[in-house]
């Protein structure tokens, strides 16, 4: 679905999980989003603070898994996907803390796969995710599940493509100061989310949403799997379907 602009865009994806929150709770059931980082979702995340203190919308019913965090990660550093997450979402609404969760940035490195496994099966115990929200990276990536990600890979620990780091860089101050490696929510919990919609901005993503649109099915380009989902919409604005 093509926007004219990423406001508009982010309208329309908000009133969707607005919707989906609302008819969760009238059937008194929890409402399970995957949710993003990235400068792609703040408008998203901005519309449904709004929607909240403007309209009433209550996150009472909402239990958030967050996509990835950087490894390590102290979760109140400035660069923390907790922080950003807090900053931009959790402060401003009334969800309840014990139903948010982000992968845990200062694990040890041995506790790191229990700990992913545990996280899907959280998921899983749930009865999976309703609505994922997606960003995009310049190479394709969805989460951390950089080019050469698995269609069935699991939560885990990541290492961060070069062009990543170089995109994450600007926000680092500097590419030696940022993290290599990450923990991400693989391919398959993203696959078998009920719903998914990814959102991209600009003319900078342009080429990256035509390889993953009409481009071949591949895990050098995760968001291509994304074709074969069930209920996946790509929300862009005009600039990104430029090449369409
Ligand atoms: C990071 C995040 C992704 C996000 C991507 C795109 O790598 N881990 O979830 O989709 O950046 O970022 P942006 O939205 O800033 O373009």
């Amino acid at each position: 679905v093509v926007f004219e602009d990423s406001i508009a865009a982010s309208k329309a994806v908000a009133n969707e999980i607005a919707e989906l929150i609302k008819l969760k709770q009238s059937k008194n059931e929890n409402c399970i989003l995957g949710l993003a980082t990235g400068s792609t979702p703040k408008g998203l995340y901005a519309e449904l603070v709004r929607l909240h203190k403007e309209e009433g919308l209550s996150f009472k019913n909402v239990i958030s898994f967050n996509l990835d965090e950087y490894y390590p990660m102290e979760p109140d550093s400035v660069y923390s996907y907790v922080r950003f997450m807090n900053e931009r979402l959790f402060n401003h609404v009334d969800i309840l803390p014990e139903n948010v969760h982000i992968p845990d940035g200062k694990l040890s490195k041995e506790e790191i796969s229990a700990y992913c496994n545990a996280y899907e099966a959280k998921i899983e115990a749930l009865g999976g995710i309703d609505l994922q929200v997606l960003g995009i990276g310049g190479n394709g990536h969805i989460g951390f599940n950089e080019s050469g990600s698995l269609q069935n890979s699991k939560t885990r620990l990541v290492a961060l493509d070069h062009i990543t780091r170089v995109a994450a860089s600007k926000d680092f101050g500097g590419l030696d100061k940022t993290p290599r490696t990450a923990i991400t929510l693989g391919v398959k919990k993203i696959m078998e989310a009920k719903r998914v919609v990814l959102m991209a901005w600009g003319e900078g993503k342009s080429n990256i949403i035509k390889a993953s649109v009409e481009g071949q099915v591949t895990n050098q380009v995760p968001a291509s799997f994304l074709q074969e989902h069930r209920n996946a919409t790509f929300v862009i604005d005009k600039s990104a379907s430029s090449k369409l």
